[in-house]
């Protein structure tokens, strides 16, 4: 079926639409052509059946298309230009769990993503961004992070004027972007009871110091991030800093989602697209072994577990030449415990044998 079309009104001919041309070369817009040219289709068939698919339509100078993310239709944008739209990056690896969150950015649900370090849930969001080209804001919500930071202050300009300077909170709020909420299980209280208020369905925010309402705009989302659910934490691991949240501030999240580990075949395939001169079985050793691992740290015979990031760390000084011995010790035993650093030296051992001796490159 031929995609090409011919302009009735100068015999110009076009791929796909002539709405283009028609608005460049003629000043008329589609509903004119229409009028004019009832016989003449604008879009060839089957890219008309193309937009039809995947729902595109325009709103304003952009336009609005479907997207399928980890399974879930989502509504990206073509046209936006904003410095807070991430890169995507294509060698993320979806899993099954990421569909909630998805779905929970298309549908503006409030989504609290928790679980071990470096099981991406910040690259989550991240990615999600990028595909439907929404722009993101993230936030550490360390202790660090006061209520001034958040909601805003009030400051003395140059011009010695005493002036308010929105915060984090209220900017997003306004601007309509994700707002993704990092370690809000070590945030501090009174910062919870600001989200409090923006939690509920279509939640307001109000600026106490002045007297402002700030109504959330509708592509305004809320993403939390945190290693634990709140309610302390048994490993002693992320003892340091976080807090138990206040039970009404969590119920008040529409999805709580747990991102673990990827399966070991994912997670090798992870480290082989990032790394694609290191051997493919002896990838699949290094996984094993941090497998192992991980479930040794379940079953709480060992204080620490190993990130994904710590192995992707090891691979990039690996694929740089370093023997695996060394690399293993810096990006990897260094962090461990004393009492834990054996375990995991005999570990990798078992799993990589004489393997390490020989280079790890395909
Ligand atoms: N599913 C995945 N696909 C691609 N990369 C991943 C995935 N999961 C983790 N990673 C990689 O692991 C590293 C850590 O990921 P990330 O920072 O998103 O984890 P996190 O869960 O937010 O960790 P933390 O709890 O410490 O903040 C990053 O380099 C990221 O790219
Ligand atoms: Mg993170």
């Amino acid at each position: 079926m031929s995609d090409q079309l011919t302009c009735p009104i100068c015999g110009h001919t076009e791929m796909f639409t002539l709405v283009n041309h028609a608005r460049s070369e003629h000043k008329i817009g589609p509903d004119v052509f229409k009028d004019r040219f009832p016989e003449q289709a604008l879009c060839s068939t089957s890219f008309a059946s193309f937009l039809a698919q995947r729902s595109v339509h325009r709103a304003g100078n952009v336009l609005r298309y479907q997207v399928s993310v980890a399974g879930t239709p989502m509504t990206a944008q073509y046209g936006v230009d904003h410095p807070l739209i991430p890169e995507s990056d294509p060698t993320f690896v979806w899993t099954d769990t990421c569909r909630d969150v998805a779905e929970a950015i298309e549908h503006n649900e409030r989504a609290f993503v928790y679980g071990p370090s470096g099981t991406g849930k910040s690259s989550l969001v991240r990615e999600i961004a990028a595909l439907t080209r929404r722009p993101v804001r993230r936030v550490s919500l360390n202790g660090e992070t006061g209520v001034g930071d958040f909601v805003g202050h009030w400051t003395v300009t140059e011009n010695k004027q005493t002036v308010f300077a929105s915060g984090i909170l209220p900017q997003a709020m306004r601007e309509g972007y994700i707002l993704q909420l990092d370690e809000v299980d070590a945030m501090q209280p009174e910062v919870g009871f600001v989200l409090q208020q923006i939690l509920e369905p279509g939640g307001h925010l109000l600026l106490t110091d002045t007297g402002e309402d700030v109504a959330p705009h509708p592509e305004f989302r809320l993403v939390a991030t945190a290693n634990t659910l709140g309610f302390g934490c048994d490993s002693g691991l992320y003892a340091s800093g976080t807090r138990t949240l206040n039970f009404s501030w969590l119920d008040r999240w529409d999805v709580v989602v747990h991102l673990d580990y990827l399966p070991a075949k994912q997670e090798a395939d992870l480290l082989r697209s990032r790394h694609p001169s290191l051997d493919k079985s002896f990838l699949k050793r290094v996984v094993k072994a941090a497998c192992d691992l991980r479930k040794a740290h379940a079953a709480e015979q060992l204080t620490t577990v190993i990130t994904t990031r710590r192995l992707l760390a090891l691979c990039a000084r690996l694929e740089r030449g370093n023997e695996f011995e060394r690399a293993l010790r810096v990006c990897v035993l260094n962090k461990v415990p004393q009492e834990d650093a054996k375990v995991v030296q005999e570990t990798f051992d078992h799993h990589i044998g004489s393997l390490k001796n020989q280079s790890p490159t395909a």
